[in-house]
Parts: C-alpha cells; structure tokens; sequence
C-alpha cells in the first residue's frame, strides 16, 4: 500500500555522486531519506558530517537536512528499507555501473542490491534504477527481486535515469531540464509523481521501463557525439586556418544545433561518457546492430587526447628528461573525480616519452595521487610552472583563468603553453610572450 502522506520514505543504495546527491536534494525536497552505502568508510564521514566527495552546495544541503531530521545514512539494504519505525515505499539503486574489459557493463552490484531489497521488504515497494544501465536491465532487477521475494510481497520496478552533471549536480537535481520515469503500472507512476511533485518547474516524461532506460544511453551517447564532432570539425580548422570558436558560434546559433557541447578540447571523460559510449555500443552489437557512428565518436576522443602530447613534441622535440606542468587533472571542472579523465592517458603517454610531469589540480589530487604513479604533485601552479620546459592547460578551473602570468613566465623556463580547453585568448598570450598553442585557432 502506498501511504497517505505527500512525503515519501525513500531508501538510496549507492551514496555516491548520484546516490548522495539524490538523496540529500529529495530530502531537500520534503522526503525522509536513508542512504545506504556498503562502503562502512563513506557512512562514517557521512555521519560525522564530513562529505566523501566534492561537489559544490552539497555539504550545507546534507547538513542542512540531518539537522531536520530529514536525512539519514545506513550500513544496510536491511536497515535503510525499515529505519526507526519508517518502511522505505521507494528505493532507488545508484551503485556504479563500471565497464568490463569487453565494453559492457558490470551490473553486478546491482544485482546483488535486488536481492537484498527482494528479502527486506515487508509491503508494496517501488525499486527505482537510477544507476545508468542497458536497456532491460530492469527486467533482469524484476527477474532477481522475484527469485529472493519468498513472502510474495507485491512491488514494481521502475527506471528514472539520472541526468545530474558532475560540478553542478545539486543544481541540475533540483533544477532538471526533465524527470524520466519509465513505469510498469499505475500505481507506480503514481508514488513517482508524488516523489518529484515538489519540483513543480519540471517536466515529468512518462514512459514504458524500456524506453526510460534507453533515453539515458541515447543521451550520453549523443552528446559525446558532440563533443567528438566539434573536436573533428577543430582539427579541420586547424589544417585550414579557420577558427573554430567563429565556426562554433556560427553553427550554435542555428536552434536545430545549439550551443551547447560545441566546445573543442582534449576530449571527454568522466564516469558516464566514455563508458556510457561503450555500454550502448556493446548493447547495440548484442541486438544485431552495428551502431558504428558510436565507434568513430570513441575513436575521436582517444586521439583527440594525443592532440596535446602531439603538440608538446612540435616544440620541444625530443621530450626525454624534461619537464612538462600540467595544469589541471579532474576531467572537467568544479570535480574531485579523475575516473577516465583525459589527463591520465596524457600522463602515461608523456612517461612513455621520457619526460618528467609536475601537475597540479585545485581539488582532485587527492584522487589522482591514488590512480596516477610516478609524477610530482605540485601544492599550486606556480610551484607546478617553476622549471618547467612546458606548461599545457589540461582542466578549465576558474583558479587558471585568474594566473599571474608575469609570475608565470619569470618561473617557468621555457614560455610555452599549450592550451588543451582553448580557456585563453590566443592575441593576448602571444602579447606578453608566450609560445602558445591551442585547438583549431589560427
Ligand atoms: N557520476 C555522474 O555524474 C553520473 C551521472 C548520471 C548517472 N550516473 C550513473 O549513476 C551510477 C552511479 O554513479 P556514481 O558516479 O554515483 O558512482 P559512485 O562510484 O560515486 O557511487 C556508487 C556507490 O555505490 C556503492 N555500492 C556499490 N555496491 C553497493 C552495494 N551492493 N550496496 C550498497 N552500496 C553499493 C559504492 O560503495 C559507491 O559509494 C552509475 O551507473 C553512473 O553511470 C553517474
């Protein structure tokens, strides 16, 4: 039975940076929220009020609806799904999804959550997959839940993909340009309205299970296909002498094509795109469907990469025993995470090469100390430039577009930048003497 009140008990599993922000902006929202993690590390920071990832807003929401009683976090499935007297009506699966060697995804952490769920739940319950997955995967939740259910308690499984960007993803939670809500029945579709009525402002799509878990894959993949396309269209701008910040503008303002994710770099990374990108391959090939377009879009990306060790070739040749800063680790901006980030193949390409790295990164160096061997790392840019034969921009932090470039060029040996996000004007770091390099701008 789903119960007569306009707040929802929620149960979250997987408080990580879509569980936990999930959870703390449906708490934000009016709900009782539990976050469960099996990681006993991230729930004690969590309980002593101390965030396991950073993520801007994020710590004064959490705290804000610990303090109201609104938000609580948990060891177990068990616990969460019947907290202090509250039974959990909605839970919501946010564990990760991460690819396997061969492209696809491992979903065995999901697994291992339904059949958690299917023994804890004592009436109707609702299992949202909010993790991103392959089309079906819910059928295969539906399927588990069912073989662990011995008490034959009614619930449905759902799918309500999450579009959260990491750096802004408390804002793109409350403020989503559409809620996707792939439901089986109606009374599912029901407690998903009243989940997400608060944020009037936004639109709910409502679809069958299938669609909803497509549209995730659909997206991501789409908008990778951007971001590879604007990248092509750079090096083309880079053969021709033409501007790409001129012709992305040019084409941004048509409606059809937009302006967003026209901005040429060093490629994409993160946890969603590149394996999202590979997981909707996989998926199609496993259905018959060679979606290769989705190939060449990959394949873009990784060369796209190479672009900024290319360049540091062109003007220090031979890169044996010097030294190269990077400015910026985390794959974009406003993150602590470096998982897939582009700076990590860089990193391994220049070692390869013989050269020395020095990076430093405003925020995620302490989860790049962790993936990253055998480099300096640097307590600010310009301890990071000082000696170097080549500075390159890696990540468009603010910190970077407000450096002391005067300081910069008494420090650095050689003044050569290469600028892998295009962040400064080309005229102007020519002006005060700069070597520099960047994508497809003459
Ligand atoms: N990070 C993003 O920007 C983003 C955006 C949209 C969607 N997604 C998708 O959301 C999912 C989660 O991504 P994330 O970035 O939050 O990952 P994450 O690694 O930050 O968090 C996952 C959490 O799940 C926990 N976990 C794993 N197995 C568990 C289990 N059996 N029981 C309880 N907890 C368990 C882990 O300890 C971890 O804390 C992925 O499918 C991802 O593709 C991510």
């Amino acid at each position: 039975m789903i119960k007569n009140s306009d707040k929802v008990d929620i149960c979250i599993v997987g408080t990580g940076y879509v569980g936990l922000v999930s959870g703390a902006c449906l708490a934000e929202i009016g709900h009782r929220v539990v976050c469960v993690d099996s990681d006993d590390k991230k729930i004690n920071l969590l309980k002593k009020g101390i965030m396991p990832i950073y993520e801007d807003g994020l710590k004064e929401i959490v705290h804000k609806n610990v303090k109201k009683k609104r938000l609580f976090f948990a060891k177990s499935i068990k616990e969460g799904l019947h907290h202090k007297g509250h039974r959990a009506e909605a839970v919501f699966i946010a564990v990760g999804t991460p690819p396997r060697p061969d492209g696809s995804a491992d979903l065995s952490a999901i697994e291992k959550v339904a059949e958690e769920v299917a023994k804890n739940m004592s009436d109707y319950t609702v299992i949202i997959e909010k993790s991103t997955v392959p089309v079906e995967t819910c059928r295969w939740i539906e399927k588990t839940v069912t073989r662990f259910n011995k008490k034959h308690i009614p619930f449905d499984v759902a799918s309500n993909p999450e579009f959260l960007r990491e750096g802004s993803a408390v804002s793109d939670f409350l403020n989503p340009d559409r809620v996707v809500a792939g439901v089986p029945s109606k009374q599912a579709e029901f407690l998903f309205k009243k989940i997400y009525k608060p944020m009037k402002h936004s639109q709910i799509i409502i679809t069958d299970v299938k669609s909803a878990e497509l549209i995730k894959h659909a997206s991501n993949s789409f908008l990778s296909t951007k971001i590879s396309f604007i990248n092509a269209v750079a090096n083309v701008c880079e053969k021709t002498g033409a501007n790409i910040d001129d012709v992305a503008k040019g084409m941004g303002l048509d409606k059809r094509i937009g302006s967003s994710f026209l901005k040429a770099g060093i490629g994409f990374g993160g946890f969603c795109f590149p394996k999202d990108l590979e997981a909707f391959y996989w998926l199609s090939a496993q259905k018959g469907y060679n979606f290769e377009l989705l190939k060449n879009v990959q394949d873009i990306n990784e060369s796209q990469k190479m672009w900024i060790v290319k360049k540091i070739e062109e003007e220090l040749w031979n890169l044996k025993g010097k030294t190269i800063a990077l400015l910026g680790l985390a794959f974009k901006p406003n993150t602590d995470d470096m998982r897939f980030a582009p700076s990590i193949d860089i990193i391994n390409a220049l070692k390869k090469l013989g050269a020395k790295v020095k990076a430093y990164d405003p925020v995620s160096m302490e989860n790049a100390k962790k993936v990253i061997k055998g480099i300096e790392f640097s307590k600010n840019p310009y301890q990071c430039l000082k000696n170097a034969d080549c500075a390159c921009l890696i990540t468009e932090w603010d910190e970077f577009k407000k450096l002391d470039f005067k300081k910069v060029l008494m420090l650095i040996k050689h003044p050569i930048l290469i600028d892998g996000r295009n962040l400064y004007d080309p005229a102007k770091m020519r002006r005060m003497g700069f070597t520099y390099k960047s994508l497809g701008r003459p």
